[in-house]
Formats: structure tokens, C-alpha cells, sequence
């Protein structure tokens, strides 16, 4: 607040705006009402996704009201005291006029708000649903009623904090009242939490807690020296209407994306609140807003407005030349090509000796590495020399000393579900009796590795039984380790022999904070724990880590687009990294669900079938504990069911709110078989005005268009379903929560019978039957967030179809392939857009082609001997020496 502002109030004459006077009980009053108000926002923030965007909006409403009521306002007097009423000018004479005119001022602040309140309500909504079985009254009214308290706390501390007399007992009463109601608000969270368990932020972000409780504070503090010398509702407004133009701002930076369909909407709603803003400011004689004269704002918001109109005009003829897809199918051919090349540049030891050194920091490969290059070529492995994954995964390693590691495996054989494979003088054998469960699957590893285990120097391998990955170390272990691993490479490029000890065996020895490692792990972790776990394994700047993702509400662009274009998955691999997506903790089985075994925040060697990016597991290939049988690749595409099918399942009868709501499988169901007439999607469709003149499909141009998920829905053959609730004993109310809301599959036709099949990761791993997908003559829908051994050998639109698992670009994606010409109306009209099976059957012959290529069980054994013999030399004290060198 600045002096010139004080001056400028005492000069209208002195408290010509005081409220009347605050009453005794008015100082508990505040305190209960934020009180209360704090709990009907717990309440709303419970079921965010069904609450109404913008409510907050109406707040200025609501104290204009207030202040016109009958006695409220001493408005009328200011002017009566000036002598000079006389000489007043026209335009003096219509200020006079508005600022007296209540129902101008009502007008004025409803206009405000409605603008405000359209202005943010265009976001799209992401797919965590609000279902029919939920309270969404419920959330609105204490939406409502919140508002209301809103209201009510700010009134009594106006009238509260205008009667103080001076600055300090001004502040000396706010603080009062702060103080009582952290106190009152603290002693109420205590008391419930006796009662039920509620997630608190956790410890990685009390930073960000401390520093937004002290702006928040500031806020309160300067916010009352404002309020006090006018009125409340003159501050909310113009917060208000700052709030509306950044929302109409946002929105309207998007039109003409596939977020921003509707390019009109935002551009009225700024219209709308632009005139309420002026009439709000006249009406309640605000003449300067943060030191800017009053008409040079409302000339700046005239300003934006038109520069807005031109800009939605110019973007207004956003039409595409092609459908991305044509375009990543192409491209992605190409590509896949030149890929292939370069995995495969060696045609002699020698040259793949010298890849290797250039793939992998100058190190020289292990020992037996030419036995290795003839095993692969013998198996006629149609990659020799791109193990991108392999070289990730070991890495890490290389900056622990080989005991370390060793009593790593130590460490890990004593978890829970961690078996060991044994190589002793060229033999592989395992330790499980024969009644174990993990048996089959370790007699299976082993079998894998019968073929070249004569080679293979002694070790103990730590092999994960587990469906979940389970190496979740920090972002800064990990890196710390990985520079110092890197340090290795670059000190024998300077010199092939070096003794003493080793620097990074000095870090090593330095950075180990945990040499007693807590070896009995509590098993259970809560979600909450759990995701914070999953942040530290992201890089500090990053967004995964930087900050709570609470708006599950509406969808999150910033996290889509980096691996996206327009509504479409482009960067398929981009789509695998979780630390830039902040919104996938929240929309994904595997992030939601604790896992039942807690992860190792160390770096340990354990070697596992599948991860996410941010653990730290070795990949191997082996098989899942559950997979599906194999059914027989199927018949000729165009024999098959023209639908997109998927299963699912959902396991376990502990399933949260947050699972039920918002894990991607529960979220799918809902969207494709629940959806409301008033759900929305937008597709990308031909545009119409061009079809009529040429027939010729080569001349269709696209468009964007939002179109009702029932239209969508009924044009588009999507079958899905969740067949089976494994571990439902009938009494939970959870298991019985989650068959109302999703039903029951009918009944399961082979799931390779379809043209399309859609796969997604189940709650603890990658998707079933992915490999027996690519093997058919079905066109994989691939949609994870999983990494496997393979991983780096598909390439997404030619091997199989990546799906965003937002599902924002599912319908688009399928409408490419199956066609929507004759299928019914979609948006109002029949959309002329022919079907694309060619290419459907294109991928599906290409992903068949190359699984029987390079993802055979030779590719297996070809990726397992080498990444051991990578393991074998890692946990070898003479590491640093005994490489392999062509002699
Ligand atoms: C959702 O759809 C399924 C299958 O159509 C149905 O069984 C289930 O009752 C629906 N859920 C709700 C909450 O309406």
C-alpha cells in the first residue's frame, strides 16, 4: 500500500467508507468461519473432478450485494460535503450518478464475474472422471456455501480491521486472528485425523508449504491495508478480473489448436468481462487500480481485446493439409530404416569393437566379447550393435566399486520375492524348491541361458520375482554414480594401466551415506509415499519433481505436449518418461496403487522384467508369472472383427478412490461406456465446405472439431471392458464400488480375433500379450508407460499404433484406420473420411515381420548374454583392466 494511496483516501475525506461497527462476537466468527470454510474445501478438493470450474468467480457478486443493502454504504453523503456540487462538469455529473446507482453496480459485477467465469471454464477436462455414482451435488454446494463463507470472512474482517485506529493495532489485531485461526485450523486437522487417515503433502515439499504459507500471509497483510481504506469488493474485482484475463488469455493463445475448438467462446467471455470491468469500476468509484488511472486500464483491456479479435482471425482458417498420421507413418517408415542401419554398422569384431567404444564412453567391451559377436551372428541377430538399454542400465554401476555391488546382491537376495541365478563354472542353476511358485519362470531364465552359460564368468544375479520394478533410487544417487561411472571410460582413454585406487572408489566411499542399509523394508508404503519416492527419482528442475499436481480436473497440456502433435502421440518414447509429466501419477494404475513390497532407495543390481524410467533395474527377457497363452496369431486381417478390443483387469480389492476415478484402465471403461450425453471430445474430421466441391478425397483438408462422446462412441466400433476383479471377496464395499461402476464384460471372444487390439499396462507391469500382439495380424494400440527389453527396438505407426494413456487422441487415432463415411452422424453432419486399412494392414504385417525378426527367442538369448557378460565384468575387482582387446 503506498502513501499515495493513503493520502489520496484521507483527502475524499477521512473514513468516508467505514463499514459500521464490528460487533464482539465477530473476532470467533472469523475464526470458525475459515474453519469451516477449510473443510468444505477438503470436501470439494476430495472429489475435484466434480467440482465447478470458476465458482470462485462470483465472489465479487456477492460482496456488491453486501454493500448495496440498504444502510450498508455511506455513498450518498461524499459529494453533500463538497461546496463545489456547482461547477461539476457533465462527466462529474455521470460519476456522481454511477457511483450512487446500486443497480448499476449489480450489474457491473455480475457481468464481471459471469466474464470471468466463462472465461475459465473452456479448459478441456482430462479423463479422471466424475461418475454418476459421486456426490457431484454435493461438491457444488459446498462449492457454493464455500463461497458464501468467502464472503462472510471478509466482510467481518473489513469490518474488523477498518475500525482498528492505527497502522499497528491494525496489524497487532490481524495477527490475532491469524494466529487463533492457524491454531483453531491445526487443532481441527488433529481431531479428525483421529478419526480417518488423510494423505498430508509430505516432507519433499515443506519448502514449498513455508514459502507459500509466508505469501500467502504478505497477501493477507497487504491485502487488508487495501480493503480498508475503500471497500472489498473494489480488491476482489480487480483480482477477479486479472484471474479472467489470464484465463481468457490462455485459452485464447490456444485457438485454432485441437484445445481450443471453439475459438469464439473465450474471446466473448473476455468481451463480456472487459464492459463488466468497467462498469464494476465506475459504479464503485475506483479510480486508479494498482496506480493506473482508470481509463488507461480500461483502454489497455480495449486494447487486448482487439488484438485478441485479430489474432483468433488470422488462426481462424486453421485447417491441416494432412493427417498427422499419413505423415508419422511415413516418416516413421524412413526412419525405422535408418535405425535399422545404424544398429547394425559392424560386419566384423573389429568394427563392433570399435562401436562399442563409441557407444559406451570409450570403454573397452567385456571379456569374451568376439565369443558374444559370433554367438549373435550365428543367431543371425539382426541388431549387433545398438544395446542403448543395456548401456543405461549398467552404467549407474560403474561408479560402485565390485564389492559394493556384490554386497548389493547380498542385500537383495534378503527382500522378499528376489530369487538367485547362480553361474558357477559355466553352469546356471537356481535355488527354488520344486513347490516354489517362481520355479517355472526361473527354470525358464535358466534354460535361456543354457546356450552360452560356458562363457559366462561366476556371478550371483538378484532377479526380481516381483511384477513391479524395484529399484527406485534417488535422481541424485543415481547421477552421482553415472558421472563417476563416466569418469571411469575417460581415465582409460588417458591411460590403459592405472593403479592405486580408483577415484571413483574413493566417491564411492565418500557418497555412501547408507553403509547400513535398512535391510528388513517396511513393506507397506501409502500412495502418498510412494509418489514422492517416484519424484526424487526425477532430475531436480524437472516438473515430476518440482511441484503437487492437484488439478486432476482439467487436462494438462504442458504435460501432453512435449510428445505430442496436435491430439496425436507422436514422441512414443518421449511418452515413456514420467518426470515431465507430472499428471500421470495421478492417471495411471501403477503411480496410484502403493506397491505391497517397498521400493529399494538404493542402488542395487537387481535384474527385472520391466520398469518405468525412473527406476534403476537391470532389463532382462523372461517370462511374466501370468501370461497369457498364446492363441493362434489369428487369420487374415480382413477376416477379424473391424473393433478395437480390450480387456482389462482390475486385481486387488483395495481400490481407491483415486484408482477408481482415475487409473487408466478404470478411466478408459468409463470413458468409452459411461460417458454422459453431455461429455465432449474433439476429432479431427475432414472440413466440410471442401468436400462438397471436390469429391476427390486427396484434396481433404482437417479440422478440429468437438463433437458429442456419444456421436463418437457409435461411429467408432471400441469394445472395452474389464473381465475379471481378481481377489474381490464379495463383502468389499471397494470390489462392490468398483462392479457398479464399470459392470461386467459379457463375454470374451479371443482377444486376437479383432482388428484392433488395444493394450495397456495392467496395475503393476507392461500389457499382456504384447508380443503375441505384434506376432498376429492384429494392429497393436499400444498405451504404457513400461519399458522392457525390447523397448528400444519398436518403433511407434510402423510396428504398432502408440496411444496417449490421456486418451485425448484415442478416437482420432481409431477414425484414421476404420473410417467414419456412412457411420452416422459425428458433430452434426455424416464426416466424409474414408477408411485407411491399407495402412492398418501395414502395420500390422510390418510389427509381424520384425517380432519374427528381432524378437525372437534367439533375440532373447542374444540381449541376456550380453548384458551378463556386461554384469560379469562389473562385479569383477580387475574391471578396470581385463576388457576386451582385438589382438
Ligand atoms: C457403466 O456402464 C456399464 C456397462 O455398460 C454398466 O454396467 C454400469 O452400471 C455403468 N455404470 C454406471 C455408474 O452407470
Amino acid at each position: 500500500m503506498s502513501d499515495n494511496e493513503l493520502s489520496a483516501a484521507k483527502d475524499k475525506g477521512p473514513q468516508t467508507n467505514l463499514p459500521k461497527r464490528p460487533r464482539r462476537y465477530f473476532l470467533p466468527a472469523v475464526v470458525g468461519a475459515v474453519v469451516i470454510r477449510l473443510e468444505l474445501f477438503y470436501l470439494a478438493s476430495f472429489d475435484v473432478q466434480c467440482s465447478v470450474p470458476g465458482v470462485e468467480c462470483f465472489l465479487p457478486l456477492l460482496l456488491i450485494f453486501y454493500e448495496i443493502l440498504p444502510g450498508r454504504r455511506p455513498r450518498t453523503e461524499r459529494r453533500k460535503d463538497d461546496d463545489e456540487t456547482f461547477s461539476q462538469t457533465a462527466f462529474e455529473d455521470f460519476d456522481d450518478w454511477a457511483e450512487t446507482s446500486a443497480p448499476l453496480s449489480l450489474l457491473g459485477g455480475l457481468l464481471l464475474a459471469y466474464g470471468a467465469y466463462r472465461a475459465s471454464m473452456g479448459s478441456n477436462k482430462s479423463t479422471y472422471f466424475c461418475s454418476a455414482l459421486d456426490r457431484a451435488s454435493l461438491v457444488f454446494w459446498a462449492q457454493l456455501t464455500g463461497l458464501l463463507l468467502d464472503a462472510t470472512i471478509i466482510i467481518l474482517l473489513w469490518r474488523i480491521l477498518a475500525w482498528a485506529r492505527t497502522t499497528k493495532s491494525r496489524l497487532r489485531t490481524l495477527s490475532g486472528i491469524l494466529l487463533a485461526t492457524s491454531l483453531a485450523v491445526g487443532t481441527m486437522v488433529w481431531l479428525l485425523q483421529q478419526y480417518e487417515a488423510r494423505d498430508g503433502l509430505g516432507s519433499l515439499y515443506v519448502f514449498d508449504v513455508i514459502f507459500d504459507g509466508f505469501l500467502f500471509s504478505l497477501f493477507i497483510i497487504s491485502s487488508t491495508f487495501v480493503v480498508c481504506e475503500g471497500n472489498p469488493s473494489t480488491l476482489v474485482g480487480t483480482i477477479v478480473m486479472f484471474c479472467g484475463i489470464l484465463s481468457a488469455k490462455h485459452r485464447i493463445a490456444l485457438a485454432g489448436t485441437w484445445e481450443n475448438v471453439r475459438r469464439g467462446q473465450s474471446h466473448t467471455a473476455l468481451f463480456v468481462l472487459s464492459v463488466g470491468f468497467a462498469t464494476f469500476s465506475y459504479a464503485s468509484g475506483l479510480r486508479s487500480i494498482i496506480y493506473m488511472r482508470r481509463i488507461l486500464v480500461l483502454i489497455l483491456l480495449a486494447l487486448f481485446f482487439v488484438c485478441s479479435a485479430i489474432y483468433i482471425l488470422a488462426k481462424k482458417g486453421t485447417l491441416l493439409d494432412d493427417y498427422p498420421v499419413d505423415k508419422f507413418i511415413y516418416n516413421n517408415r524412413i526412419e525405422a530404416d535408418r535405425w535399422l542401419v545404424h544398429a547394425s554398422v559392424s560386419k566384423s569384431v573389429k568394427i563392433a569393437v570399435q562401436e562399442y567404444q563409441e557407444r559406451n564412453h570409450r570403454r573397452d567391451p567385456p571379456p569374451k566379447f568376439d565369443i558374444w559377436y559370433k554367438f549373435a551372428l550365428d543367431r543371425n541377430s539382426p541388431i549387433m550393435d545398438h544395446f542403448e538399454q543395456i548401456g543405461h542400465d549398467i552404467l549407474p554401476f560403474w561408479g560402485l566399486a565390485p564389492e559394493k555391488i556384490r554386497e548389493g546382491v547380498a542385500l537383495a537376495a534378503q527382500q522378499p520375492d528376489i530369487a538367485i541365478v547362480k553361474v558357477e563354472n559355466g553352469a546356471a542353476s537356481h535355488g527354488q524348491f520344486i513347490d516354489s511358485p517362481y520355479r517355472p519362470i526361473l527354470d525358464e531364465l535358466v534354460d535361456l541361458m543354457k546356450p552360452f552359460s560356458e562363457h559366462l564368468p561366476n556371478m550371483q544375479i538378484a532377479v526380481n520375482m516381483n511384477e513391479r520394478p524395484r529399484v527406485l533410487a534417488p535422481w541424485d544417487d543415481v547421477q552421482r554414480y553415472t558421472q563417476a561411472g563416466l569418469g571411469h571410460g575417460l581415465r582409460k582413454l588417458l591411460s590403459r594401466r592405472s593403479v592405486g585406487s580408483s577415484p571413483a572408489q574413493d566417491l564411492q566411499n565418500r557418497v555412501d551415506p547408507r553403509s547400513a542399509p535398512d535391510i528388513l523394508q517396511k513393506d507397506h508404503t501409502s500412495a502418498q509415499a510412494f509418489r514422492q519416492m517416484t519424484a526424487l527419482a526425477c532430475s531436480p528442475g524437472s516438473k515430476g519433481r518440482s511441484g503437487v499436481h492437484w488439478n486432476i480436473r482439467d487436462f494438462c497440456s504442458t504435460c501432453a505436449k512435449p510428445q505430442s502433435e496436435g491430439i496425436f502421440l507422436k514422441h512414443w518414447d518421449m511418452s515413456l518418461d514420467i518426470c515431465h509429466q507430472p499428471d500421470l501419477a495421478h492417471l495411471h494404475g501403477f503411480h496410484i496403487t502403493p506397491p505391497s513390497l517397498k521400493p529399494l532407495q538404493q542402488l542395487v543390481p537387481i535384474f527385472s522384467r520391466s520398469k518405468t524410467s525412473s527406476y534403476s533395474d537391470i532389463l532382462i527377457p523372461m517370462r511374466r508369472q501370468y501370461d497369457v497363452p498364446e492363441d493362434e496369431p489369428g487369420s487374415d486381417f480382413q477376416m477379424k472383427y473391424d473393433q478395437l478390443f480390450w480387456r482389462g483387469k482390475i486385481s486387488g480389492d483395495d481400490i481407491s478412490h483415486d484408482l477408481l476415478h482415475g487409473g487408466h484402465q478404470e478411466r478408459l471403461v468409463h470413458l468409452i461406456n459411461n460417458s454422459t450425453s453431455s461429455d465432449r471430445a474433439t476429432i479431427l474430421l475432414p472440413s466440410p465446405n471442401k468436400g462438397d466441391k471436390h469429391k476427390d478425397t486427396e484434396e481433404d483438408r482437417y479440422r478440429y472439431e468437438s463433437a458429442p462422446i456419444s456421436d463418437l462412441t457409435s461411429a467408432l466400433p471400441i469394445n472395452v471392458a474389464i473381465s475379471s476383479y481378481a481377489n474381490c471377496k464379495p463383502p468389499s464395499p471397494a470390489c462392490d464400488r468398483a462392479l457398479r461402476e464399470f459392470g461386467t464384460a459379457p463375454e470374451d471372444p479371443p482377444t486376437l480375433k479383432n482388428r484392433y487390439v488395444l493394450l495397456t499396462d495392467s496395475d503393476n507391469g507392461p500389457p499382456v500379450g504384447l508380443l503375441p500382439a505384434l506376432r498376429s495380424t492384429s494392429v497393436p494400440f499400444v498405451a504404457t508407460v513400461f519399458r522392457e527389453w525390447y523397448t528400444e527396438r519398436l518403433m511407434p505407426w510402423v510396428h504398432f499404433v502408440p496411444v496417449d494413456l490421456r486418451y485425448q487422441g484415442l478416437w482420432s487415432t481409431l477414425s484414421y484406420f476404420t473410417g467414419l463415411k456412412g457411420k452416422g452422424e459425428v458433430a452434426g453432419r455424416d464426416p466424409q473420411m474414408a477408411a485407411r486399412a491399407g495402412d492398418a494392414v501395414w502395420i500390422a504385417e510390418q510389427g509381424r515381420t520384425w517380432a519374427g525378426r528381432a524378437l525372437r527367442r534367439e533375440d532373447m538369448e542374444v540381449y541376456l548374454f550380453r548384458v551378463l557378460l556386461e554384469y560379469g565384468r562389473l562385479v569383477d575387482d580387475g574391471r578396470d583392466e581385463n576388457g576386451f582387446v582385438l589382438t
